[in-house]
């Protein structure tokens, strides 16, 4: 483990080393800084220290375009709470009620085991620089149990199952705060840490300051780990300060990976945008294949001939489009693909497709491709069925109506301290969370239905979050 991450072998830090590491953090001058800056040899790192060599970028981000939608390794909360704008992820809200607004890392998990770990993003004040409150990572969501995308809605309201807090305050101050009281959901207690300031004591950062903010996890004996939060003012050349939390247990880390601007708890606060996110060593699990979008989905019926299909798109910006085709064959061949037809965008990011004359003695694949200006052409695959024969006994219909995401909902709600835990559901974990419906899923595919039938009720306007009526329906609905 050490070896893949050192390139040497397995030394432990002995107490003279670590108290030289220790003193060249608080003097500005250790291996957590970034590119430029003195770091110590290799043959000085301890076995669990990941290099800045090992840490690679989760994506390149366009930085031509201005849209909701961050791209395909994010998933933004709320969508209308953030956009992607000049190369940034960019939180847009700060106002009080609006804590802990997140995006998590679709292609990335910090997984169990005695494993080093490192995340760093750039960040910087996109808004309301006068107000307090915080920015940083939030970590350990779910744990093992929890399914990547139900995880992977985390935000607000603390609860079971919540994950870390590893957070850089407006006034420059490193912190790590809970996300998992269940009694009191905004409290984000702050958690005991040593940390080192520079001399001059805390700084705050300026409006155009970028800062590094660095997290490792180094595994220390008994499958405990140590968290080293450090803050570098890149714009500055300064070092803000380190945070340590050890003794830290491996369920508190293991899990989905956000990104958190936040104001204070009931207050309002300002808004942080985030920028080139790293991960290196073998604690952080790469996930390529869970990336979501720019095709979120597609629908499409058969009558009287003619095919309707309908392509969901996550919210992209409307000039960045190029075109969105539809293409098919006979299913299970090889053969050229054939023009469908075109669609443009519409209201809603929906691209509907139709096609007169259908054959429907036939099975046939399909794909969807979009093309856009900012990324490469993406196609998502699917296959049509041929009719179901007339005059066939029987005939099944899978009714998709009614469905919550979560029992509890995401907010501040809390429970009830007088009810034994067994009596309430854990905010973040299985029970509460029924999104993306995998019971649901698994049994309609059991049923082999003919038709899917959708009556209403595909989201309910209170869950998992707020309603929202004034702003935002449209992403409001999408979200949902
Ligand atoms: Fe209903």
């Amino acid at each position: 483990m050490g070896e893949r991450t050192n390139g040497g072998s397995p030394s432990r830090a002995t107490p003279r080393r670590r108290e030289l590491l220790k003193k060249a953090i608080v003097t500005g001058a250790g291996a957590s800084l970034p590119a430029g800056c003195a770091t110590p040899s290799e043959k000085q790192l301890p076995w669990n220290w990941v290099q800045e060599a090992h840490l690679q970028p989760v994506t390149t981000l366009p930085d031509n375009v201005t849209r909701p939608w961050i791209g395909p390794h994010f998933w933004s909360n709320r969508l209308q709470d953030w956009r992607l704008r000049a190369g940034k992820i960019e939180c847009l809200r700060g106002e009080a009620s609006y804590e802990i607004r997140t995006v998590s890392v679709l292609t990335r998990e910090v997984v169990a085991g005695r494993l080093p770990g490192r995340l760093r993003v750039t960040t910087g004040l996109a808004g309301h620089l006068n107000r307090d409150g915080f920015c940083g990572f939030l970590i350990g969501v779910g744990g093992p149990e929890l399914e990547y995308r139900a995880a992977a809605l985390a935000q607000r309201g603390s609860g079971e199952g919540g994950g870390l807090l590893c957070t850089l305050g407006r006034d420059g101050r490193l912190q790590f705060r809970e996300h998992t009281n269940e009694v009191d959901p905004l409290a984000f207690g702050v958690q005991a840490a040593e940390t080192h300031y520079p001399i001059g004591g805390l700084t705050r950062p300026a409006a155009d300051d970028r800062i590094q903010l660095d997290l490792e996890i180094r595994p220390q004996r008994a499958g405990r780990f140590e968290l080293r939060l450090t803050a570098w003012n890149e714009s500055r050349g300064e070092l803000l300060g380190t945070a340590i939390r050890r003794d830290v247990r491996d369920e508190a880390v293991a899990g989905n990976i956000a990104l958190v601007s936040s104001p204070p708890p009931r207050r309002p606060g300002a808004c942080w945008w985030f920028q080139d996110l790293r991960t290196g060593g073998e604690k952080i699990a790469n996930r390529p294949d869970r990336t979501f979008g720019p095709i979120a989905d597609t629908l499409y019926t058969v009558n009287e001939g003619v095919l309707r299909l309908s392509a969901q798109l996550t919210p992209v910006a409307e000039e960045e489009v190029e075109s969105i085709r539809l293409d098919y064959r006979p299913a299970g061949t090889a053969e050229a693909w054939r023009r469908g037809s075109t669609a443009e965008l519409q209201p809603g990011y929906a691209a509907l497709f139709r096609c007169e004359k259908w054959d429907l003695t036939q099975v046939w694949d399909y794909r969807v491709v979009y093309r856009s200006r900012t990324a490469d052409p993406v196609a998502y695959h699917g296959r049509i069925r041929k009719d179901p024969e007339s005059g066939a006994d029987d005939f099944t219909i899978g009714l998709c109506s009614c469905t919550t995401p979560a029992a509890r909902a995401l907010e501040a709600g809390r429970i009830d301290p007088d009810r034994s835990p067994d009596e309430y559901l854990g905010r973040y974990t299985p029970e509460n969370i029924y999104f993306p419906y995998a019971d649901l899923v698994q049994n309609l595919h059991r049923q082999r239905p003919d038709l899917l039938v959708f009556t209403g009720d595909q989201i309910y306007q209170n869950s998992p979050t707020r309603v929202e009526s004034r702003e935002n329906p449209t992403l409001d609905y999408l979200y949902k």
